[in-house]
């Protein structure tokens, strides 16, 4: 199920450094939001805190008005999904066990070969379990690493320019995947990203300048609102 993400007043610091100064961000259930601005302006930050990968020194993140405790990162990095730029999969697994790959070593209340298979179908990518990363393109190695990262259902998507690896037309097809199977499978979704036209496809975009937001704006004309009317692209 989606969840509500908020983040309140979450501060990072490095020595002589504002990673992040006070963010106030809050993500309603099945919201797309995308954050973008300038390398090193604070976006993976962001998406390290609210996954729990990174703390902040001050403030707090908070799902489902809930304060994400150090207690509980590890059982809530497991209810989150994370796309990378690099699709970081294991060259030696097919590619059905890298979307198995996170949940191998542990116990499931799931047939991990069903779920596998039912998302690789998802991507696009039914026919493909028993090949090897390599003798795949790297659209659709960016699409296994979505399959992966969906493996546990989670209501949190989280992406660090996931198209930054590749050319625009692949790069707008992953979009367009992460779209749909965020109304699918009833997702959350968090993107930074400096290509415009991811932006131009999320439901509001938060633009971050040294670690601070600079502006939230609500895209009224988003590609998903004009399919709906009748399928007019920018
Ligand atoms: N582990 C780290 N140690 C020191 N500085 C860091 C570390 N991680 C990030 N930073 C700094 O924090 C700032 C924000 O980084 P980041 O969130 O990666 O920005 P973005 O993703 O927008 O490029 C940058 O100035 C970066 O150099
Ligand atoms: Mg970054």
């Amino acid at each position: 199920m989606a969840v509500n993400v908020a983040l309140r007043g979450v501060s990072r610091r490095y020595p002589g450094l504002i990673a992040l100064d006070k963010v106030d961000l809050e993500v309603a259930p099945g919201e797309a939001v995308v954050l973008t601005g300038p390398s090193g302006s604070g976006k993976s930050t962001v998406l390290h805190v609210t996954g729990g990968m990174d703390r902040p020194d001050e403030g707090s993140v908070e799902i489902d008005g809930k304060e994400l405790l150090p207690r509980d990162l590890d059982g809530h990095r497991r209810r989150i999904g994370f796309v990378f730029q690099r699709f970081h999969l294991l060259p030696a697994l097919t590619v059905l066990d890298n979307v198995l790959a996170p949940v191998l070593p542990r116990r499931v209340d799931f047939d991990r070969r069903e779920r596998g298979m039912e998302l690789l179908e998802a991507v696009g990518l039914g026919g493909r379990a028993d090949a090897l990363p390599a003798e795949l393109s790297g659209g659709q190695q960016q699409r296994v690493a979505v399959a992966r990262a969906l493996i546990n259902r989670p209501g949190l998507l989280l992406a660090d320019e996931p198209t930054g690896n590749l050319d625009s037309v692949i790069g707008r097809e992953i979009i367009d995947l992460l779209m749909s199977l965020r109304e699918q499978y009833g997702m959350t979704m968090i993107i930074a990203t400096h290509d415009p036209e991811v932006a131009a496809n999320g439901d509001r975009v938060v633009r971050l300048q040294d670690g601070r937001i600079t502006s939230n704006q609500r895209i009224t004309a988003s590609a998903d609102v004009l399919d709906r009317l009748g399928g007019l692209r920018p």
